[in-house]
């Protein structure tokens, strides 16, 4: 890319428009660039249309300046069309890697030599991904995270083919939507944060098919405590004041031995089977069935914002980072 890429006005082109698609179409869009879809499934703009109704009442709230005039939105026919002139293209296919290889054999058949192509696969390594590409080292994982329009982490995966020069001008482009790249050094299968999702959830799914909990009773477990203390101080530094004046390594001396007692199932994952699954499904209904998909997304968005807004206003984690981004928009605007 050779000129500023904080400037409005470039365009983007978003292959797959489904849950994550859909949120980085709304990022990009609400951010001034101009956007192409392509998605060949039938009801695509249906589900985007939603998706971005909540995103534009759900990402300005977030901020406390002017936010750049929407860009323009274009259905695109073919992949072709979508791509060819765009500065940054988002694969957001399904998580097949023989689709995201057919993908980009099309895309790098005709975008940009410039153009940076990103991956939400929330598995692949960026290496898996590069097999037998024209131009491997154009392409790398941007994992985002629902919803792709408010919550800021990408996790930017380069393989050792891409250059220092394409994962800079990655993340400062990343960072003039709002978001914060965490360069993830070394590629790894899931990355850095489904890692840590996989663990909770199969430990999740043991204490469901063992009866020890339900799907609430889990939820509870996180909302009502430590979901809170993660959301603005993560897992290390919770530790560290739970060590109290002595601090961390006090607190491994004192909790780490407990990681070798039989606490855990980690080892193991219960079989998937039509039971577990119907339970966990039916847990599932009685705990939130009474509100539509679209009714939950609202209500996660305005919880989002409140939580985040809070560390605005102490200039903390997420907050400092939003802080950052409004000086940015200021000076844009
Ligand atoms: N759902 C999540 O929470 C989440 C989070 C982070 C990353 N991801 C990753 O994002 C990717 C997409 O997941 P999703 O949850 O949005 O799936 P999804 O099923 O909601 O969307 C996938 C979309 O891709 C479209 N599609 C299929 N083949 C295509 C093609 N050849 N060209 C263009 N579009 C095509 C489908 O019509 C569909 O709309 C996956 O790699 C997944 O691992 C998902």
């Amino acid at each position: 890319m050779s000129d500023n890429v904080t400037t409005q006005h470039k365009t983007a082109a978003c292959i797959g428009g489904g849950v994550i698609g859909g949120g980085w179409v709304a990022r990009f869009l609400l951010h001034g660039w101009d956007v192409n879809v392509y998605d060949p499934a039938s009801d695509a703009k249906r589900k985007l249309d939603a998706v971005l109704e909540n995103a534009r009442a759900a990402l300005p709230a977030l901020a406390d300046v002017a936010m750049p005039s929407e860009g323009k939105l274009t259905f695109c026919d073919t992949l072709e069309a979508a791509v060819t002139n765009a500065h940054w293209i988002q694969e957001s296919v399904p998580e097949r890697l023989d689709i995201k290889h057919a993908v980009f054999a099309q895309v790098q058949a005709a975008c940009l030599d410039s153009a940076i192509i990103g991956s939400s696969t929330s598995g692949f390594k960026p290496s898996q991904l590069q097999e037998n590409a024209l131009n491997p080292q154009q392409i790398m994982v941007a994992h985002p995270f629902n919803p792709v329009y408010l919550l800021p982490l990408v996790e930017l995966v380069p393989s050792p083919i891409n250059n220092p020069e394409i994962i800079e001008q990655a993340k400062t482009l990343l960072t003039s939507i709002g978001m914060k790249p965490l360069h993830v050094r070394k590629e790894i299968d899931a990355h850095i944060a489904d890692r840590l999702l996989e663990a909770v959830w199969r430990e999740g799914l043991w204490m469901i098919k063992d009866g020890i909990a339900t799907t609430s009773e889990i939820d509870d477990a996180i909302r009502y405590g430590f979901g809170l203390r993660w959301a603005q101080m993560g897992l290390f530094e919770t530790y560290r004041i739970a060590g109290g004046e002595a601090g961390m390594a006090h607190f491994i001396a004192q909790f780490g031995p407990c990681l070798e007692w039989p606490w855990t199932k980690l080892m193991d994952v219960p079989e998937l089977t039509d039971e577990l699954i119907a339970t966990i499904a039916q847990q599932s209904d009685e705990q939130s069935g009474h509100h539509t998909i679209r009714e939950l997304e609202r209500i996660r968005d305005k919880n989002l914002i409140g939580i985040m807004r809070v560390q605005k206003d102490n200039n903390w984690g997420v907050g400092e980072l939003l802080n950052q981004h409004d000086q940015r928009l200021k000076q844009l605007g």
